[in-house]
């Protein structure tokens, strides 16, 4: 096994080298030690709790891909964790994020998705326009004592970058996306996602920890098990990472078996880029995971579904060479159906038997093993923002 390597390689001919190395020798970066992780990481409902508060709704979160409101007056509601989130395009081109509650009495005066200025509650009529500004009110002598002007939707610390739109879902809150993406800031940028074709959206509801889901998007020494009969097992090198921290964040390399067709060429060109070679998984703290393949970007957002034991999956993914006929439409539509029954009755087939076993299990640890160096990046990481110490 390779020692971890303590810089990140940029994306180029030196990360497809690093994973061509790995696939020729047959061996994985790794980390320092094992790990190992108290069940109670996973099955504790009050954590839940602690983490919503302390770190899902007081970080930045990618809560739309830009492409999904690409003109103006576009609007998406999406549900996220508890809340009802009205998310527009206004007619200067910003994106907000609005709480999707009827200053009135609370009803919500959006929802689907379209092109609209203005939102009309379904309860009494109220108009709001898609800056969040209250423009009508029906039988306003009835509140002639009142500011209509300060009874806007709530918005949102917001900010658009790198095709997405960022969100902290708690008004008043901090948004410092430097901060947060640190060096991931330069990292998502070379991928240019906001020119990416948005294609398709499944949601799913799992019996299993939120955490405990995000890591298997976080290592491929399960590929073989859980993946052997599709795409995902068929084409990569099983249990071999290449390896990168940035900051919170990390990004895992998984060499395709093709690789080894490089050796003995010149490193450089078309075939010597990283994602031709390699499935590229980033995990953006705290819960978004990109995998990119040489065709587009599978966007999945996991979060906790009000109890340890359960999450909501959004699966999405995204074109990076936009579709213009409606063959190409097809062709995607199929990789998107396969790579999403990859996740839907492969991976989450599997987990929900994790969370059982975190439940229910009466040894006390979870153990991780070096080759699972990314799975260990994720639980220091949440670990640390929540006060755990590790043994
Ligand atoms: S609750 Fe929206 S108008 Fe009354
Ligand atoms: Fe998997």
């Amino acid at each position: 096994m390779t020692a971890q390597l303590d810089h990140c390689t940029p994306l180029g001919p030196e990360l497809t080298r690093r994973g061509l190395d790995l696939a020729l020798a047959g061996t994985t970066d790794v980390a320092p030690s094992t790990m190992r992780v108290p069940l109670s990481y996973y099955s504790d409902d009050k954590l839940t709790d602690i983490e919503q508060s302390t770190i899902l709704r007081r970080t930045p979160i990618a809560v739309l891909a830009s492409v999904q409101i690409s003109n103006v007056h576009d609007y998406v509601v999406r549900q996220v964790m508890e809340d009802s989130l009205l998310i527009t395009r206004d007619r200067d081109g910003r994106a907000h994020v609005f709480l999707n509650y009827c200053r009135h009495r609370g009803a919500m005066p959006a929802c689907g998705a379209g092109n609209a200025r203005r939102f009309t509650c379904p309860y009494h009529a109220w108009v709001y326009d898609n800056t969040g500004k209250l423009k009508g009110v029906p039988g306003k002598a009835g509140f002639d004592d009142v500011d209509l002007d300060s009874y806007g939707l709530v918005e949102l610390p917001t900010e658009e970058r790198h095709g997405w739109i960022w969100a902290v879902l708690t008004t008043g809150a901090q948004m410092d996306l430097d901060a947060h993406l640190g060096p991931m800031n330069m990292e998502l940028a070379q991928w240019n996602y906001g020119a990416f074709q948005y294609h398709d959206e499944k949601m799913l509801n799992s019996e299993v920890n939120w955490k405990g889901a995000l890591e298997a998007f976080a290592e491929g020494y399960h590929f073989p098990f859980v993946h052997g009969k599709s795409v995902i097992g068929q084409n990569t090198i099983a249990n071999t990472h290449v390896y990168d921290e940035f900051g919170r964040h990390h990004r895992i390399g998984f060499p395709f078996k093709w690789i080894t067709d490089l050796d003995g060429t010149e490193a450089g060109g078309d075939m010597w880029e990283p994602s031709a070679q390699m499935g590229l998984i980033y995990w953006i703290y705290p819960n978004l995971i990109l995998a990119n393949s040489p065709v587009g970007v599978e966007v999945i957002d996991i979060l906790p579904d009000g109890a340890a034991g359960k999450c909501t999956v959004r699966h999405s993914w995204m074109a990076r060479y936009p579709a213009t006929t409606d063959e190409q439409r097809e062709m995607y539509d199929g990789i998107f159906a396969q790579v999403h029954a990859a996740v839907r009755d492969e991976d989450f087939a599997m987990l929900p038997q994790c969370s059982q076993g975190a439940r229910r299990g009466q040894h006390d640890h979870m153990v991780l093993g070096r080759n699972e160096i990314g799975v260990q990046h994720m639980v220091r990481v949440l670990a640390d923002a929540l006060g755990i110490s590790l043994a």
